[in-house]
């Protein structure tokens, strides 16, 4: 039979047994004496309890099962001031070998951003980064796309909502609105405005589109924008230039072609193709078998573009380009949705040269 003084009792020689109890040893003979399984003082209490009246079982056990906790807290907390630990009953095997730290990467869009920078900084570029969140003269405007220009229509641009009053409604288009860049070439007007040629820069960041998501868009991705400025540049430069550039970055063989195009901020323009890397130009599903991808826009600086920004046209010419990060990515290591650099599913990621 047991009672709720009886329970106080036991509580009061378990702290008599614990305050002489301090060696690792010690404390585990206590615990044995209270906390066995077999024999041990709290388990016959427990028995105790269940044969006790109905009526006076459920706080018994409480008093009980609280004795319990009691003990058991009171020994660990002993084992932590007296330094001895929670070893007793465990060991460390100090012969198995230690756990490898898991080394983290860059990520491929990185890996891949810095190195085109090595590529151009090898042939005397420098890169700088720029405001993401730009403006319609810059982003447009300096760059010979004045509002209205149908090329505006080529990209689909995200304009912020507090620069849309009041100039988003019809009227005179005079208010400047401020947006999200939709391409980097906005950093070939700032970076002129702020110094004389010569130049040779390059500008990788993020830019953004109003795009929905699909296995080649994303409605932010990166580009790289270059911009060589100086007196007697020629197409020659640029085709010589891209050409090194594109070889390097894919293989000495590759292919290279310069198809026109058109661009407001360059005359001529030109987009510029590599031998499709899969089919060897034989016509796959990769290039749409045309034997070509397609990697990057440039051309000559237009003379509208380097009056925007006051230098004279007849004395400096020019050229610039721009490429997407993503698309070059997925081409060289034949990545088929985009998506994929944005999920951060370590199995994709671990795949890449760091
Ligand atoms: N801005 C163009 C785009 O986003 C790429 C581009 C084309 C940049 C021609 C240039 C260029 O500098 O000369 O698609």
């Amino acid at each position: 039979m047991t009672d709720a003084r009886a329970i106080n009792d036991l509580r009061t020689r378990f702290q008599a047994d614990l305050a002489q109890s301090s060696t690792s040893r010690e404390l585990q003979t206590v615990r044995d004496r209270y906390l066995g399984r077999k024999g041990g003082v709290i388990a016959t209490l427990m028995k105790e309890v269940a044969s006790a009246p109905a009526n006076e079982r459920p706080a018994l056990g409480r008093l009980a099962n609280e004795l319990k906790r009691d003990i058991d807290l009171a020994i660990r907390e002993r084992r932590t001031e007296t330094g001895v630990g929670g070893q007793a009953t465990s060991t460390v095997d100090v012969s198995l070998p230690g756990r490898g730290a898991v080394i983290g990467s860059r990520h491929p869009l990185t890996a891949l951003r810095e190195q085109i920078e090595t590529i151009f900084a090898r042939m005397g570029f420098t890169a700088l980064e720029g405001p993401e969140i730009e403006d319609e003269y810059h982003n447009f405007e300096a760059l010979n796309m004045p509002r209205d220009h149908p090329a505006r229509d080529m990209q689909d641009t995200l304009y912020l909502a507090e620069s849309l009053e009041p100039s988003a409604a019809p009227g005179p288009h005079n208010q400047p609105r401020t947006l999200l860049r939709t391409h980097t070439s906005g950093m070939q007007i700032r970076y002129m405005e702020e110094h004389e040629p010569p130049i040779r820069i390059i500008a990788p960041g993020p830019v953004y589109r109003r795009d929905n998501l699909d296995v080649t868009h994303t409605p932010m991705f990166h580009q790289i924008e270059g911009l060589l400025v100086g007196e007697g540049v020629t197409m020659a430069d640029l085709k010589g230039t891209l050409e090194a550039f594109l070889r390097e970055l894919f293989d000495p063989d590759t292919k290279v072609l310069f198809r026109p195009s058109f661009f407001p901020y360059t005359e001529p323009s030109a987009e510029v193709f590599i031998g499709c890397l899969f089919c060897d130009g034989a016509g796959c599903n990769v290039c749409k078998k045309t034997g070509w991808l397609e990697i990057l826009g440039s051309g000559m600086v237009h003379a509208a573009v380097f009056e925007a920004v006051g230098y004279d046209p007849e004395r400096y010419t020019g050229w610039a380009f721009g490429l997407g990060i993503e698309r070059v990515a997925m081409l060289k290591y034949r990545v088929d949705d985009i998506r994929l650099f944005y999920e951060n599913d370590l199995r994709f990621l671990e795949q890449f040269p760091a």
